[in-house]
């Protein structure tokens, strides 16, 4: 053994994991991205519970391990002055096959009452809400109604909603830490999951499987509202977007219809009904461009509609070779759409 090799003596092997583990502990505790350990629906709830039931055992399995390593060193020191012969098998046995085999079961069984429980979705009659990824957002559409919007969906407080999701493209993940566990969008099917929130709230979901350059930038809000709210929110689903007040935004949304937008984007009681990228009929109230990628207000909107490619590389939206004097007037009647 060289020289290098002995300088990591065990304890400081030791003192290194833990710093390890502290500095990883770090940002779970800094606040701001949700969490699945601050749950806030019957999912997340279980998942959450079955985490700290799996932390509490590694502790007591480091513990024990510990234990063993004292023993076994002190052991190995006595060796022939007093350990009598079937004490180290006994000791093997107990922990290194006994105490697995209980931990594994007990698991195994908490396991399998999870997903029984996450199983239990909502009934025949609940609400629907249909959910497409694409690379990179989120097409959300309410069952029954025509309309659609983008990386941000409604449910009624303590309700269990139905979430159908399928893929526009590739692989995606809908997770949604604070309220249900990961369920994947695998192309060619029809997956199911639910949601459902204790208490109102906006909850922050995420893709959860890599799909691409912007993977990252493919965020959405869950809002969590009263009953009265959601419907609200469904009945604006379906119904004409906003009308231009102001001379602008008359120029704006004429520009729009007239122009390439209406080539991709839809916007609900006009003429322009793209298919191709996110039904823009209430782009003015949403949370975000680009699922997550810049602020929703005017600076980031122009930026985007001029050439949305140095903000989101790789996106399916080509730079728009929009007539400056023209770019206001968009603005304008898009963050009128709310
Ligand atoms: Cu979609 Cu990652």
């Amino acid at each position: 053994m060289d020289t290098r090799t002995r300088a990591v003596t065990p304890t400081r092997h030791l003192a290194r994991v833990a710093v390890a583990g502290a500095v990883l502990a770090l940002p779970g505790c800094s606040g701001g991205a949700p969490s699945a350990l601050d749950p806030a629906g019957t999912g997340a709830e279980r998942v959450a519970d079955l985490w700290w039931v799996l932390f509490w055992i590694s502790m007591a399995v480091f513990v024990e391990v510990m234990l063993v390593l004292g023993w076994a060193l002190v052991f190995r020191r006595r060796r022939d002055a007093t350990v009598r012969h079937g004490q180290p098998l006994r000791v093997v046995t107990v922990a290194g096959a006994g105490v697995p085999l209980v931990i594994l079961v007990t698991v195994y069984a908490l396991g399998l009452r999870d997903l029984a429980a996450l199983g239990d979705g909502p009934g025949p009659r609940a609400t629907t809400i249909e959910v497409t990824g694409h690379k990179w957002w989120w097409e959300v559409r309410v069952a029954g109604v025509s309309g659609a919007t983008a990386n941000e969906l409604h449910i009624p407080v303590g309700e269990k909603v139905r979430i159908r999701l399928r893929t526009a493209d590739v692989l995606h993940s809908f997770w949604v830490p604070q309220l249900m566990p990961k369920t994947d969008l695998i192309a060619g099917e029809l997956r199911e999951t639910w949601l459902h929130a204790d208490r109102a709230g906006t909850y922050r979901g995420q893709c959860a499987e890599y799909c691409g350059t912007q993977h990252a930038h493919m965020a959405f809000l869950v809002v969590a509202e009263p009953r009265r709210d959601f419907d609200a929110w469904v009945s604006r689903l379906g119904a004409p977007a906003a009308a231009p007040r102001t001379d602008a935004q008359r120029r704006g949304q004429e520009a729009f219809v007239q122009g390439t937008c209406a080539g991709c984007h839809a916007i609900r009681g006009t003429e322009a009904n793209g298919q191709v990228g996110p039904d823009l009929s209430d782009v003015g109230s949403r949370w975000s461009i680009g699922a997550g990628a810049v602020p929703n207000d005017g600076g980031h909107l122009g930026g985007w509609i001029a050439n949305s490619q140095t903000v989101k590389p790789g996106n399916y939206m080509p730079p728009q070779p929009v007539d400056a004097q023209r770019l206001p007037d968009l603005i304008a009647y898009l963050q009128s759409l709310t």
